[in-house]
């Protein structure tokens, strides 16, 4: 029996689920929202798909019942307000803070066994806050931000190469914003370094790209996305409950690694059941560790912030 709980049945909600039910690699999903009958409406729609769609998995919808949540082995968290034109992810943090916490405690208190995975914004910092609020230890609580930062900057990849993204690895590390850091050293393309293939420009082009994906989407929608961002962490999802050992850039808890401690960052991780298993640690040459220490500053600026709004 594997169960999986989305809180928040907004537009990353729903796409989430939409995800983990065309996998079908679970048993039951509900998902549950503070808005009445949003959850249930959804969770309906998305049933009434499963003949078509052919899955099996069970999706409810319920409104603020976490009793109906009790026992999941993975809790997905995008409750909170999304960004608007011209804000920031870090805008968001007294808001969002102040949600994270609450989720947290009743997610601890109904799936005391269970991994979160955070998906709501500012990321690194609301990680930190569901890390404390939960009473986890830190391996069961992680954030998704690199698996959606990845997916973009292959996508930027792979239409100025028109070559498939299925062929591009890539890693980014650092907080989910503009500072983040896209790494071409790790970046290849059928085992190809991606400097062998594109000029510097246009792999600097492609960083910048990553950088304020977020942004363009923003712009043309007035609000943030959710189609890439839903299906990236389903992927971690299914890494969880199918124990596949996975490696993934993930937003975990450093405890010393890459000379960064009690904070949350986007790094390299094996994912499995346990949660995050192992931080893989890389050598980082200093260009590469000058941004990675930028982003980290940024992320700890706003957690200072959170800590007082706990
Ligand atoms: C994004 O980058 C919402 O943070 C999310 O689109």
């Amino acid at each position: 029996m594997s169960k999986i709980t989305i809180i928040g049945a907004g537009e990353v909600g729903a796409s989430c689920a939409t995800s983990l039910a065309e996998r079908d690699f679970a048993n039951e999903i509900v998902i549950l929202d503070v808005k009445r009958g949003l959850a249930e409406g959804k969770a309906l729609d998305l049933r009434q798909s499963a003949a078509i769609k052919r899955f099996d998995t069970i999706v409810i919808g319920v409104t603020n019942d976490y009793a109906a949540t009790a026992d999941s082995d993975v809790v997905v968290i995008t409750s909170g307000i999304t960004r608007k034109p011209g804000m920031e992810r870090s805008d968001l943090i007294s808001t969002n803070a102040t949600i994270i916490k609450e989720v947290s405690r009743q997610v601890a208190k109904y799936s005391p066994n269970s991994t979160i995975i955070v998906v709501s914004n500012p990321l690194d910092v609301l990680c930190y806050c569901a890390f404390k609020c939960s009473g986890f230890p830190a391996n069961r609580v992680m954030g998704m931000s690199g698996m959606l930062d990845v997916a973009r900057y292959k996508s930027f990849i792979a239409e100025t190469l028109h070559i498939s993204t299925k062929d591009i690895q890539a890693l980014i590390l650092g907080g989910h914003g503009k500072t983040m850091v896209p790494m071409p050293r790790y970046t290849t393309i059928g085992g190809i370094p991606i400097r062998n293939l594109l000029s510097e420009e246009k792999v600097q082009e492609a960083i910048q790209k990553t950088q304020l994906g977020g942004e363009e989407i923003i712009n043309y929608l007035g609000r943030s996305g959710w189609y890439a961002a839903g299906a990236a962490v389903c992927e971690m999802v299914e890494a969880v409950i199918c124990d596949q050992h996975r490696v993934f850039p993930v937003c975990a808890y450093l405890d010393g690694e890459y000379g960064y401690e009690n904070i949350y960052l986007g790094v390299p991780v094996v994912l499995s059941k346990m949660g995050v298993e192992k931080v893989i640690e890389l050598e980082l040459d200093p260009d590469d560790k000058i941004r990675f220490d930028i982003s980290q500053q940024k992320v700890r600026s706003t957690l200072e912030i959170m800590k007082s709004l706990l």
